[in-house]
């Protein structure tokens, strides 16, 4: 079954007159592993907001689930975000001041969880992700691989039907990422559809059943991996 419809994409910027997506159309299956390729500024990260709900197109459509995210209010789109989606970045984007489980509860306090029980709930997700005794670390404390997997540990907390992944392994070694590639495929195994910006296109063969190329804000060429 289809989760995603985009059609005809548009995210123009005043700034300059840049068309950072121009006419992007896609769909994305339940469950399906989609690599997205390109050269920096080809408009990857613009695509994954609009996916993500975290940017809105200036025309176009992305249906998720039947629902128009165009016309939702911003109230609509965050409940949405928290309940459909979940975001890995390269940068982590943890909350500095937080221990690692409470990054990784985050998505549960919007979700009226009672405290006990979100921690209870991080501490597992931590644990699923090799970090089980680092719960109370500080990210500061953290190397960068282990503060991926609390990103990830964060980004799966709610159940994601889709997980958008903005160069996961980015800032990471190769015995590192291949770790944070192990824990993304496991998502995608419990039945998260994946969009996955990367710049390997190896990467992209061994993980993705898909490839999507895009370059200057269009798809360039839709490649068949499977
Ligand atoms: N806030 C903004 N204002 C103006 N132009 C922007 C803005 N954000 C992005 N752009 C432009 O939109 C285009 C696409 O940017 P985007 O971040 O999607 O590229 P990308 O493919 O993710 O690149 P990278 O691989 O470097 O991350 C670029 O030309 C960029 O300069
Ligand atoms: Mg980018």
């Amino acid at each position: 079954m289809t989760l995603v419809v985009a059609r005809d994409l548009w995210r123009e910027y005043s700034q300059g007159g840049v068309a950072a997506l121009a006419g992007v159309s896609v769909d994305i299956a339940q469950g399906e592993f989609v690599a997205l390729l390109g050269r920096s500024g080809s408009g990857k990260s613009t695509l994954l907001n609009l996916l993500g709900g975290l940017d809105r197109p200036t025309r176009g459509s992305i249906t998720v689930q039947g629902r128009d995210l165009a016309t939702m209010s911003a109230r609509e789109l965050s409940l949405y975000r928290r309940s459909t989606v979940g975001f890995i970045f390269q940068s982590f984007n943890l909350v500095p001041t937080l221990p690692a489980w409470e990054n990784v509860a985050l998505p549960l306090v919007f979700q009226g969880i009672p405290r006990e029980q979100r921690k209870r709930a991080a501490l597992e997700m931590l644990d699923r992700v090799g970090l089980g005794a680092r719960g109370h670390h500080r990210p500061s404390q953290m190397s960068g691989g282990e503060q991926q997997r609390v990103a990830i540990a964060r980004a799966l907390a709610n159940r994601p039907q889709l997980l958008l992944c903005d160069e996961p392994t980015g800032n990471l070694d190769s015995n590192t990422s291949a770790q944070i590639m192990a824990l993304i495929d496991d998502a995608h195994k419990a039945g998260a559809a994946l969009v996955m910006v990367t710049h390997d296109p190896e990467l992209a063969r061994i993980h993705a059943s898909r490839t999507i190329r895009m370059a200057d804000g269009r798809i360039a060429e839709p490649v068949e991996v499977a």
